[in-house]
């Protein structure tokens, strides 16, 4: 794409019908759901899904979720299970990607599936998400509208900043509410496996189905392609488990008693809850990375509900990055 990105607030009422006829003419357009932004296109256009790995610089190899309006769109691309419409029907609308086997005829582009038999299927609560996929009325892919292996954004200046002029248009909906991304899983053979620990907790997701499997973290064998070592990574380094800071360091912290002394800090939660923590990760993680300071430092989150997921993001942010 080329020249400025069209943006536009969600309280205009230009903004969903323009993003739909984008989307529609193959265009990439952002738009906010209740976890992070998506970098939005047509999933059966090829030249449309290209798109969005050219822009994101996204390794071909990682596949994409599809978001549609309702249960039905999206348990129609896939293979149904009852597991799958249990799921369904307890968390969506809602922050859970399902990974199903496909339809035999899913319409979805091979490339948005990375050539794999399986459908990564979401039907967001957001009501611009949910506007927009409704206006559009077929599957959109939207990874996180950021470069890839950088942190996801919860503002429509995150996405303007990260990727500029690669997009078409942007759907300002102010901050995303949750602000981290969809819990993962995969069903099959009967089977339900954690891929990606999110915004719907895993003791959420075994209240309703009972046990998950959740491998073992081995980051030089993901067990979803895009649980890569590195990811959701500030520009500066990040230590984890801080319990005192240097003058040179930008503090991220939890809980109402944060050492003194670093250059900035931003308190994820004063009152030590994971929920207030999670809504305010990236945002804090892109302001602290633009402190002036030599290095991030974080503070430890309890590995309950969805510290899980924070503390994912956490470690893959520490951890060394491709050269
Ligand atoms: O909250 C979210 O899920 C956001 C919003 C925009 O919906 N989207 C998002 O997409 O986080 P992305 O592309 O950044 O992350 C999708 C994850 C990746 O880890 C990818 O590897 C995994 O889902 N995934 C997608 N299709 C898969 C498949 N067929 N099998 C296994 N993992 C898959
Ligand atoms: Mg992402």
């Amino acid at each position: 794409m080329s020249g400025q990105a069209l943006l536009l607030s969600g309280d205009d009422p230009r903004a969903i019908p323009e993003a739909a006829a984008r989307l529609a003419a193959a265009g990439l357009v952002a738009f906010p759901t209740e976890t992070v932004y998506g970098l939005g296109a047509d999933a059966t256009c090829a030249t449309a899904v290209a798109g969005v790995f050219e822009a994101k610089a996204r390794p071909s190899f990682n596949p994409l979720i599809c978001h549609l309006a309702t249960t039905e769109a999206a348990l129609a691309l896939a293979r149904r299970s009852s597991l799958a419409e249990r799921l369904a029907a307890r968390f969506w609308p809602g922050p859970l990607t399902l990974v199903l086997p496909g339809a035999a005829a899913c319409p979805v582009d091979p490339l948005a599936r990375a050539g794999l038999d399986t459908v990564a299927l979401r039907v967001p609560a957001h009501p611009l998400a949910a506007a927009l996929l409704a206006a559009f009325g077929g599957p959109v892919v939207a990874p996180s509208a950021n470069p890839s292996g950088a942190l996801s954004p919860t503002r429509a200046a995150h996405v303007v900043d990260g990727l500029g002029d690669s997009v078409d248009m942007v759907i300002d909906g102010g901050p995303t509410p949750l602000g981290i991304e969809s819990t993962v899983v995969a069903i099959a053979d009967g089977t339900v496996t954690l891929l990606r620990p999110g915004a719907v907790a895993l003791e959420e997701i075994e209240g309703e189905i009972g046990p998950v499997r959740v491998p073992g973290v081995d980051p030089a064998r993901p067990s979803a392609p895009g649980q890569l070592a590195s990811h959701y990574a500030p520009a500066l380094p990040l230590r984890l488990a801080a319990f005192e800071v240097g003058a040179d360091e930008a503090l991220l912290a939890f809980g109402p008693r944060p050492p003194e002394g670093a250059r900035l800090t931003l308190n994820l939660s004063p009152s030590g809850d994971v929920l207030e923590a999670a809504a305010n990760l990236f945002h804090m993680l892109h302001e602290l990375d633009r402190s002036g300071a030599r290095r991030i430092a974080a503070m430890a989150i309890p590995e309950t509900g969805l510290g899980r997921a924070i503390n994912d993001r956490l470690r893959r942010a520490a951890r060394p990055r491709p050269c």
